[in-house]
């Protein structure tokens, strides 16, 4: 059987003495993408910054083995020379740079042809989008599609996508979805953090995390009937199951695979009340 490219044991992470991560274990393999799922605060950039290896966001416990390596005290630089790379949640601007440029940043030797591969495969042609400053004039969705194909046209051998849709209008979610399959058919590993069902249509394997633990992992739809029931600390938090499963909306959002949004959308709601209070 093939090895995991990344394994994650037993890991824990505290931020100003808050716990963040809770005795996560996880295996991502190549060729394959494994989504994670979970709530607003649940997490998920954290771990995705704890596996990049950004600053003060070294594990209290546990390891990060990549390739069998042990990698938890690597520096950022180190992990981007072995192959992993992060598509952050809220991309920098790059100001003064060609978007064409910071596409082409990662890719060694220069490679002007996968440069504008990357970003047709993110529906921007590079005669309109390669020479454009990447700055603010950007919008969000196309900041977001010039940072996923800076990735691609990098070719790492583990993608982080933390929310690689946000912002990304629905009609083109079947875009980035296919990008996704098509790194992982080129033998990338990629960790997709996503709140999207038809994203999370496109992984092989989801594990989903709950206040800083993993529940579950395992087959999408699996994932989706056990989220629903299994999120007790949220339950908690937000005094209620928001997804209460004995409402006829939620029934029918079971029926049609869309319980997603509904768990996304209460999510959402939540943090508006939480932003307004
Ligand atoms: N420096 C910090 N100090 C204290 N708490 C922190 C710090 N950084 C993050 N947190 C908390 O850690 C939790 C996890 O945050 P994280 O950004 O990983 O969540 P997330 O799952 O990515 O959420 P979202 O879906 O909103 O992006 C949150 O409750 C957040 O407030
Ligand atoms: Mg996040």
């Amino acid at each position: 059987m093939t090895e995991p490219i990344l394994k994650i044991e037993n890991l824990s992470l505290r931020r100003e003495d808050r716990p963040i991560l809770n005795d996560v274990n996880l295996e991502i393999y190549p060729a394959q993408v494994h989504a994670l799922l979970g709530l607003n605060g649940s997490g998920k950039s954290s771990l995705a910054y704890t596996i990049m290896g950004c600053e003060g966001y070294t594990p209290d416990r546990g390891r990060i083995l990549f390739e069998g390596k042990d990698i938890t005290h690597l520096s950022i630089t180190e992990r981007a020379r072995l192959g992993i790379t992060l598509a952050w949640q809220e991309p920098a601007r790059f100001e003064g740079i060609p978007v064409g440029k910071y596409v082409g940043l990662g890719v060694n030797p220069p490679d002007r042809e996968r440069v504008i591969q990357a970003l047709e495969a993110v529906a921007l042609p590079a005669k309109v989008y390669g020479y454009r400053s990447a700055d603010k004039t950007l919008s969000g969705g196309e900041r977001k599609r010039v940072e996923l194909a800076a990735v691609y046209a990098m070719r790492p051998r583990l993608a982080i996508l933390d929310e690689p849709d946000s912002g990304i209008d629905i009609l083109s979610l079947g875009e980035i979805a296919n990008l996704i399959r098509r790194m992982a058919i080129e033998g990338v590993a990629v960790f997709l953090i996503t709140h999207r069902d038809e994203l999370v249509e496109t992984a092989d394997v989801v594990s989903l995390i709950c206040a800083g633990t993993i529940l579950f992992t395992g087959k999408p739809l699996e994932a989706r009937r056990y989220f629903t029931s299994r999120c007790i600390p949220h339950l908690e938090a937000l005094g209620s199951q928001p997804w209460d499963t004995s409402k006829p909306e939620v029934q029918e959002a079971f029926a049609s695979n869309g319980l997603l949004k509904l768990v996304a959308q209460a999510a959402e709601r939540q943090t508006g009340k939480e932003q307004s209070a």
